[in-house]
């Protein structure tokens, strides 16, 4: 029977504040989605006042501090603070991005944080990677050749070769275009999505790889390739400024000229 309305496990709840320290003295409301699986409650949102005084610039600086400071149950993925790395993407005002490369000062009022929409959570703010990365697998993303290798060992590339795989090789996988993909929403378990599209179109770019006639064949599909409707939320949302809408229609160029 067709549902109309949400499970009640899935309302997100009002949760616990935790005040400000007396004598803060610029105070900011951080509003973050918590759901431990190992509780069996709904999901809520927490509320914690952060004095910015004492707080770095960034949004990952807050949750820092929350986690050392306040709340340690606090979870969410971080590693290298500076937008290399991938890991923190998250949702911040409902924009997906990444909290290590989003000042504070640019949020207005309260910082209203969220995991990666329309993506399974393992907690809190940490989005169920399983199946987007096994999409990744499934592209082979390394170099195929059959040409040996130069003595050297290494495969030299001209300024211009290196050029066509510029906007590519800079993605970090942070999947916050893919998540931020309406055909991904519906068709997640069908389409690559924004983010292995992109990855794709990065080895058929490479002019040292040599499997480009097979990179196309396993792309050619209605499902994995075609549910892009040139929405262009992707390009978008990167936080690292980057094409992916571009690169999957370059694919597709090269899937209508080879057949032509
Ligand atoms: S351009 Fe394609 S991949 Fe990008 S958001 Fe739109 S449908 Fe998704
Ligand atoms: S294309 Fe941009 S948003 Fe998408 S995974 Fe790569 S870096 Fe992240
Ligand atoms: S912590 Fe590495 S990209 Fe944000």
């Amino acid at each position: 029977m067709a549902e109309f309305t949400l499970p009640a496990n899935s309302r997100v709840g009002t949760g616990k504040t935790y005040k400000a320290p007396a004598g803060a003295k610029r105070v900011r409301a951080f509003k973050v989605y918590r759901w431990n699986p190992d509780d069996g409650g709904n999901p809520r949102f927490d509320a914690y006042e952060l004095d910015l005084a004492a707080t770095g610039p960034m949004v990952l600086d807050g949750l820092i501090r929350i986690k050392n400071e306040i709340d340690p149950t606090l979870t969410f993925r971080r590693s290298c603070r500076e937008g290399i790395c991938g890991s923190c993407a998250m949702s911040i005002d409902g924009v997906n991005t990444l909290p290590c490369l989003k000042p504070i000062k640019d949020v207005k009022g309260t910082v209203r944080i969220t995991p990666l929409p329309h993506m399974a959570v393992v907690k809190d703010l940490v989005p169920d990677l399983t199946q987007a990365f096994a999409q990744y697998r499934s592209i082979e993303p390394w170099l195929q050749a059959d040409t040996p290798a130069p003595p050297d060992g290494e495969r030299l590339q001209s300024k211009k070769e290196c050029a066509q795989i510029d906007g590519l090789w800079e993605c970090i996988l942070c999947f916050c275009c893919t998540a931020g993909c309406p055909s991904y929403w519906w068709n997640g378990d069908r389409f690559l999505g924004p983010a292995i599209l992109l990855q794709a179109y990065r080895w058929i770019a490479d002019g040292r790889d040599e499997a480009t006639g097979e990179r196309l064949d396993a792309l050619e599909d209605p499902f994995e390739l075609y549910r892009c409707h040139t929405i262009l939320n992707c390009t978008d949302t990167c936080p690292k400024g980057l094409n992916p809408a571009k690169a999957i229609g370059a694919i597709k160029k090269l899937i209508v000229e080879r057949q032509v």
